[in-house]
This record gives structure tokens, C-alpha cells and sequence, in this order.
């Protein structure tokens, strides 16, 4: 009897043992745990990605440890250091801003869990404080917004005035939109930024900014470039409050080609859109199953994107994902 009391006891701790994750509570056999800290909940781009990254780490594969840092560093940092403390898999996170990453990456690479960046990059000295990181080119996104300006200002004399809605203040999409954009811009001297200010990638922010460059330059800017679509549709209001029409008086280009970007250009307020990818749960979710298995993973992998102008607003919005 006391045989059989012992042999069930071992057969049940075994159980356990077997079904407990590397996070430490109760979790499926081979189940992954990991720890996502999302930027926040700023921009309509943002909700779709943190719906895409929930429904590809679901369970029973995965066990996710969702975290909102409401675009502050400080709350992205506590996060991780949880996910360190619980012993989770893998951290995957959208870093707010570049810099001030070393020190808790090196905590993570201390601790032997991996790191996968999604969306937004890092400045760190040391790469092999992540794994991987996935997301689009945000250089090039300037350049096609860029782009995109130059070919529709063909044959219009200078000078052309332009203002900048920048996104958050030390970001990698704020910073590398921004570098693509004068990289083509600057070299036709038709062209003078006359504003660039951030709007904090949101609709509100982006309203008010545009309000000050209105009061500051009237009605003499061309060009509005938004280094988001929210931004660029809050700001759309700010004109019509102005008496000016958007799209008209002052054409306009912005990034990520949300629903909310497609629903404008089809009033004719905003020109064009270029693409940004949020959908990066599927992909975020391979590469952690790569790296779980213990399989070499590409240092970066990017997202293919396109450009969208008015005239492709019928043949695209109804097969629009988000
Ligand atoms: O990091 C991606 C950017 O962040 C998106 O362009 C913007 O909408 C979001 O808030």
C-alpha cells in the first residue's frame, strides 16, 4: 500500500514537473511562455498590431504576459525586469525609444532569456544583447513620403513650404522617417521645411501641433508630411477648423495605411498613405518558436510594404486587413 502511495506521488511530482513552463506556474507540457511589452495603445496602427501579436501567441502554444507601458521607457524597463524575475522564455518587446536599453538587456542576456525586438529598433553597442528584430524599414518609408512629394509637386515652382509632424521624440520610426524624408527631400531646393514638430504619433497631439503651424504661418504651408496617419487626421481637422481643405490647399502624405488613412483619402482630405505593417504576430510568433528549438534565426527581417494614392482607394480598402 505504501508502495503504491509513493509510486503515485512520484507519478503526479513527475506530472507537474512536465507540465510547469519555464515561467514557473502552472502551464501546458511544452508550452512557451513569453513576456510582451507593447509601446502602448497611441495610434489605430498600434491596436492592430497588439490584436496580431495576441491572436499568434495564444494559447496552447504559448502563454503570453501581456504589458502596456503607455509610451513610457521607464514602464517598459519595469516590465522586463518582471519578465526577467518570473523566468519567462523569451521577452519580446516594441521599444518606445532607441537608447537606454543596455543595462536591462544585459539583466535579460544575464538571466540566458532571448530577446526578440519587434517594430522598433535599439541603439546599443553590444548586438548580441538581442536575438533578432523584426519590423519594417522606417528609412525607407521616409523616402517613399519623399518620394511621393517630388512626384506630386512636378512642374510647380518653388518655393514649396512644408511642414513635418514628427512621431515621439527619440523613437526609431520618428527618427529613421525623418532621416529618409530630407535624405530625398533636401536635394531639390524647391523645398523648405518651414515646421517640424513632434505630435506623439496621436490624433490629439497631432491636431494641436497642426493648430500652432497654422497660427504661426497662416495659410502658407503646401505640404503637411505626417510620420503617421493618426497624426495626419487630426491634423486634417486643424485645417478644416481653419477654413482650408485638406488634400487641396495643403496636400498630405503619411504613414502606415490604416483604415482611418483610406476612409480620408476616400474624402479626398489625404493624398496618399505609405504602407506600414503591423501584422507581425505570425512572423513574431515562427521566430520564437526558431529560436526555442534551438535553430540559427536572421539578425533583422523586414516587412514589404506599398504606397497608396487616391485613385486605389476602390480597388483596395475592401481587402484592407487593418
Ligand atoms: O512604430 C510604428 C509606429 O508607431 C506607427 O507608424 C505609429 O502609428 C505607431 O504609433
Amino acid at each position: 500500500m505504501n508502495k503504491c502511495l509513493v509510486l503515485a506521488a512520484i507519478l503526479v511530482l513527475a506530472a507537474l514537473a512536465g507540465g510547469c513552463s519555464r515561467g514557473g506556474q502552472a502551464g501546458q507540457a511544452g508550452q512557451i511562455t513569453v513576456g510582451f511589452s507593447q509601446v502602448g495603445a497611441e495610434s489605430e496602427w498600434r491596436t492592430a498590431n497588439t490584436a496580431s501579436v495576441k491572436a499568434a501567441l495564444a494559447a496552447p502554444e504559448f502563454r503570453l504576459k501581456f504589458s502596456d507601458a503607455q509610451q513610457k521607457q521607464e514602464n517598459q524597463i519595469k516590465a522586463l525586469r518582471s519578465f526577467i524575475a518570473q523566468r519567462v522564455d523569451v521577452i519580446a518587446f516594441s521599444p518606445v525609444v532607441e537608447s537606454g536599453w543596455e543595462t536591462v538587456l544585459r539583466e535579460a542576456k544575464n538571466a540566458h532569456i532571448p530577446v526578440v525586438l519587434t517594430d522598433r529598433a535599439v541603439k546599443v553597442s553590444d548586438e548580441s544583447l538581442y536575438a533578432t528584430f523584426i519590423g519594417s524599414d522606417f528609412v525607407e518609408e521616409g523616402r517613399k513620403a519623399a518620394r511621393w512629394v517630388l512626384e506630386d509637386s512636378k512642374g510647380k515652382p518653388g518655393p514649396i513650404r512644408v511642414a513635418e509632424l514628427q512621431g515621439t521624440v527619440g523613437s526609431a520610426p520618428a527618427n529613421d522617417r525623418m532621416k529618409g524624408f530630407h535624405e530625398v527631400l533636401d536635394a531639390d531646393p524647391r523645398f523648405q521645411v518651414v515646421r517640424s514638430q513632434s505630435g506623439d504619433f496621436t490624433r490629439a497631439k497631432g491636431k494641436e501641433v497642426m493648430e500652432a503651424f497654422l497660427k504661426a504661418e497662416g495659410n502658407k504651408i503646401d505640404v503637411l508630411f505626417a510620420h503617421n496617419d493618426d497624426m495626419a487626421i487630426g491634423a486634417i481637422q486643424a485645417i478644416e477648423e481653419a477654413g482650408l481643405k485638406p488634400g487641396q490647399d495643403i496636400r498630405i502624405v503619411s504613414i502606415d495605411g490604416v483604415h482611418g488613412a483610406f476612409e480620408a483619402m476616400k474624402a479626398g482630405k489625404l493624398n496618399a498613405t505609405i504602407e506600414c505593417n503591423p501584422l507581425l504576430g505570425p512572423k513574431l510568433a515562427q521566430l520564437i518558436r526558431d529560436i526555442k528549438a534551438g535553430q540559427p534565426v536572421p539578425r533583422r527581417v523586414v516587412v514589404e510594404e506599398g504606397v497608396f494614392t487616391q485613385d486605389q482607394v476602390a480597388a483596395e480598402l475592401p481587402k484592407r486587413k487593418y
